[in-house]
C-alpha cells in the first residue's frame, strides 16, 4: 500500500510539467560558475531571477540585517566569565574564517557531532558561563549567520573520517530512508526529481550551503535544521526534534553531499 503510494506520488510529480528556470538555466553560463561544482548545483542555479538579485546585493539582502546583529552581539560581554567572543577570538573575519565550511563537525571537546549552532552555544555555557541561545531565537540565527559568513565564498568540506565516520554512516541511511504517508526519502526529491517542479517550486539538489538562510516563504531567516524539519513536512512525516542526534547527522550528510559548493550564507531562497 504504502509503496503503491509512493509511486502514485513520483509518477504524480514527475507528470507535472517539466520546467526549467526561468531564463533557462545553462551550465555554461559564466555566471553560474561560482555556484557550481561538477555536477552539484547550488539551490542559487535553481531561484528565479528575482530571489538571485536579492541575494547579489547585500543591501537588497536581507540576510544582511542578522550578519549586522551577529557582529555586534560578538563584542557583547555576557554571563558569569564576564567575556566576550572578541575576548578570546579576536577579529572574526580572521578567526571565523574557513570554520563554517566543516560543519556538522565530531567535536573531541563534546566527543560527539556538532552544528556550528551547537558549537557556539558550547562556548556560550561552558566558556562564558552564558545561557544557551534558543533554537531559532533572533541571537541564535544572528551569531551563526555572522561566523558562518566569514566563510562565504569558501567550498564545503565537511570531514567523514575518523570519528565523523559512524555519524555519516547514520546520516546516509537517514537520507536514504523513506518516510511520511507518501513513503519518500529525501534522496527521491533532491537527487531523483531536481529540475522538476513539486506544486510551485522547483527542486533543487537539496544543497544546505547557504544556510543560514532568508526565506521569502517564512519572512525570516532560518537554519539548516529548521528547513530539514520543513522537508520532512512536505512528505507528512513526524520531523526529528531540533538538535536530536538524527537531524543533526542528516544535516551532516547534506551538506556533505554539498562539499566543493561555496558558502553563500546568507543565501536568499523562495
Ligand atoms: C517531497 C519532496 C521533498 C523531500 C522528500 C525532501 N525535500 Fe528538501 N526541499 C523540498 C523543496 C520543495 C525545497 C525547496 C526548493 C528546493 O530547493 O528544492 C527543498 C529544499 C531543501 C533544502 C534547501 C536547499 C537550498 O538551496 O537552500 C535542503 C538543504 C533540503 N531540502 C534538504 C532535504 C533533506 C535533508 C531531506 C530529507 C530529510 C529533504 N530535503 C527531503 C522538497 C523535498
Ligand atoms: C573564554 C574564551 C572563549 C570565549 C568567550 C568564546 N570562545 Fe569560542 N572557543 C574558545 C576556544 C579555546 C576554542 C577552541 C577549542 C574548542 O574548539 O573548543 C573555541 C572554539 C570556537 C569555535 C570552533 C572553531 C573551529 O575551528 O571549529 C567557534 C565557532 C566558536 N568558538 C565561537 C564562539 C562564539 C560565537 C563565541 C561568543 C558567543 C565564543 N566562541 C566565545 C574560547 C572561547
Amino acid at each position: 500500500m504504502r509503496k503503491m503510494m509512493m509511486a502514485a506520488t513520483l509518477a504524480a510529480l514527475a507528470a507535472s510539467p517539466v520546467a526549467q528556470a526561468d531564463p533557462p538555466f545553462d551550465p555554461k553560463d559564466p555566471k553560474m560558475a561560482p555556484y557550481m561544482a561538477g555536477d552539484k548545483r547550488s539551490g542559487y542555479t535553481f531561484a528565479e531571477p528575482e530571489t538571485r538579485a536579492m541575494q547579489d546585493d547585500d543591501f537588497s539582502n536581507p540576510g544582511f540585517l542578522w550578519v549586522e546583529d551577529g557582529k555586534k552581539l560578538w563584542s557583547k560581554a555576557e554571563g558569569k566569565a564576564g567575556k566576550s567572543c572578541k575576548d578570546c577570538h579576536g577579529e572574526a573575519e580572521k578567526s571565523m574564517k574557513g570554520v563554517g565550511t566543516v560543519y556538522p563537525r565530531f567535536d573531541p571537546h563534546a566527543n560527539m557531532l556538532l552544528t556550528l549552532e551547537q558549537k557556539i552555544n558550547q562556548c556560550r555555557t561552558e566558556r562564558m558561563g552564558a545561557d544557551a541561545y534558543k533554537f531559532d531565537s533572533k541571537p541564535y540565527n544572528a551569531m551563526a549567520t555572522y561566523v558562518k559568513h566569514q566563510s562565504r565564498g569558501m567550498p564545503l568540506a565537511v570531514q567523514t573520517d575518523g570519528p565523523a565516520a559512524p555519524y555519516f554512516d547514520m546520516g546516509r541511511r537517514l537520507y536514504y530512508e523513506r518516510r511520511g504517508m507518501s513513503d519518500i526519502a529525501c534522496k527521491h526529491c533532491h537527487e531523483d526529481l531536481s529540475g522538476l517542479h513539486m506544486r510551485s517550486e522547483l527542486l533543487s539538489q537539496g544543497m544546505p550551503n547557504g544556510f543560514p538562510q532568508y526565506r521569502l516563504k517564512w519572512q525570516t531567516l532560518g537554519s539548516a535544521q529548521k528547513r530539514i524539519r520543513g522537508c520532512f513536512e512536505e512528505v507528512r512525516a513526524e520531523p526529528y526534534p531540533v538538535d536530536s542526534l538524527e537531524n543533526t547527522v542528516i544535516e551532516m550528510y547534506a551538506t556533505w553531499r554539498a562539499n566543493g559548493l561555496r558558502v553563500e550564507s546568507p543565501a536568499v531562497r523562495k
